[in-house]
């Protein structure tokens, strides 16, 4: 597939890519502006805005989320403003001319130009803003680590990063780059990453690679699989587990969302990453309803790749946080969870029957609803109540 293909008709898994998206955009705006603070979306690879087949691009998504969002709250529109990157000319002409009659307000700036040589000028010259940051590449060989090394990211009031991380894909570049063939026993087609291939030849790909990892350990874990044919998806996860090691070093939160589409064709991770425990808690909730929806409508069984865990075995990692953080606020609790054991539904349902059984102590501010005068039993946390859980000695 080429770059230009890529936008004929949109494939199963940016549809799935565009839900999360928009699912997740719709109430982070919303949330984000009362703030009061200036939002700045970026989309770092932004593409045509809307497919040959019509339905709409990234950039679209974020346009329409953004216009809703403003109505709802009532905000001025100068206060959130959303910017493209688009390195292809032909894929920058549609981008604009996408955008040829929407709300000039909201539309901070279109680049023609590509991600790696722009984002960091473009984010520095911010204040002290709301910042997210959406970068849907191809494949893995744009993410270099001094990028996020580069960025000024302390004067921001609050950043977010969402990445389409493609594991499937980066192993194949680390095969590609210590000149190993592709093992046979895996199913590779289909992904977006193919694209890609083109554009990257073989020249420094180690040095690239050390870039997007960190380091060089990934060579050791790719060679591995060649010695003793250990088990690929392993492989996946560890390359996963050293571009989140890295994301750490700048965010506390870095939750690694897997997406399937039917069996093995294409696999890739949405990784978010926050320093926010409150941005933490809304990606996982609007993920956890995202599978419920999309699970039982769209692709039964193929969508998330991510179960919940068992809940005796929630509790027990739950236990083990408490022991580390106690009297701890539920989001930042939540958040910790998600970063350390990964995206799991059922995390407050087993903190409700811990409640219940009388294994956590639960405080809440305000203790009692106005109202009503009746003892809070909240399990939500915002600015108007919090609460603080710690073992039960
Ligand atoms: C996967 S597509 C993005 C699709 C888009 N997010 C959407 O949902 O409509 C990747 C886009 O990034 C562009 N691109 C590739 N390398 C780039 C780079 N280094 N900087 C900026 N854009 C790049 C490609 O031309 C392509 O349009």
């Amino acid at each position: 597939m080429s770059n230009d293909e890529f936008f004929d008709i949109k494939k199963d898994w940016s549809t799935i890519k565009d839900r999360l998206l928009r699912s997740y955009l719709m109430p982070y705006f919303t949330k984000i502006l009362a703030t009061k603070k200036p939002v700045r979306y970026i989309d770092c690879f932004a593409g045509a805005g809307r497919f040959k087949d019509g339905t709409l691009g990234s950039p679209l998504i974020a346009y329409e989320a953004a216009v809703e969002a403003l109505e709802i709250s009532k905000n001025n529109d100068n206060v959130l403003k959303l910017y493209f990157i688009e390195k292809d000319k032909n894929n920058f002409k549609s981008l604009v001319s996408n955008f040829e009659n929407k709300n000039n307000n909201i539309i901070g700036d279109f680049f023609n130009d590509s991600f790696e040589t722009t984002i960091v000028d473009i984010v520095n010259r911010f204040g002290n803003v709301n910042l997210f940051l959406y970068i849907d590449p191809y494949g893995v060989i744009s993410l270099n680590k001094s990028i996020l090394e580069k960025l000024n990211l302390q004067k921001l009031n609050t950043v977010e990063l969402f990445i389409n991380f493609n594991a499937n894909g980066l192993f194949r570049t680390c095969c590609l780059a210590l000149k190993k063939h592709l093992p046979k026993d895996i199913h590779f087609s289909g992904c977006d990453d193919f694209v890609e291939d083109k554009m990257i030849g073989s020249d420094g790909l180690i040095n690239r690679i050390n870039g997007i990892l960190d380091g060089v350990e990934w060579q050791e874990i790719v060679s591995e699989k060649y010695s003793q044919s250990i088990n690929y998806k392993i492989v996946e996860e560890e390359l996963l587990h050293l571009y989140k090691k890295f994301l750490n070093k700048y965010f506390e939160y870095v939750i690694p969302i897997p997406i399937k589409m039917n069996s093995d064709i294409c696999k890739y991770y949405m990784v978010y990453a926050t320093n926010h425990p409150d941005g933490a808690v809304l990606m996982g909730s609007t993920m956890c309803n995202a599978k419920a929806i999309n699970s039982n409508i769209y692709y039964p069984d193929s969508l998330f790749s991510f179960e919940d865990l068992d809940p005796e075995i929630t509790r027990a990692n739950l236990i083990e946080l408490l022991k580390e953080y106690s009297g701890i606020h539920l989001n930042k609790l939540i958040g910790f969870y998600y970063d350390k054991y990964g995206l799991s539904c059922n995390v407050k349902d087993v903190l409700k029957q811990m409640e219940g059984d009388g294994k956590i102590l639960v405080t809440r501010y305000p203790a009692f609803f106005k109202n009503t005068n009746k003892k809070s039993k909240s399990w939500t946390e915002n600015a108007n109540q919090k609460v603080l859980i710690g073992l039960n000695k």
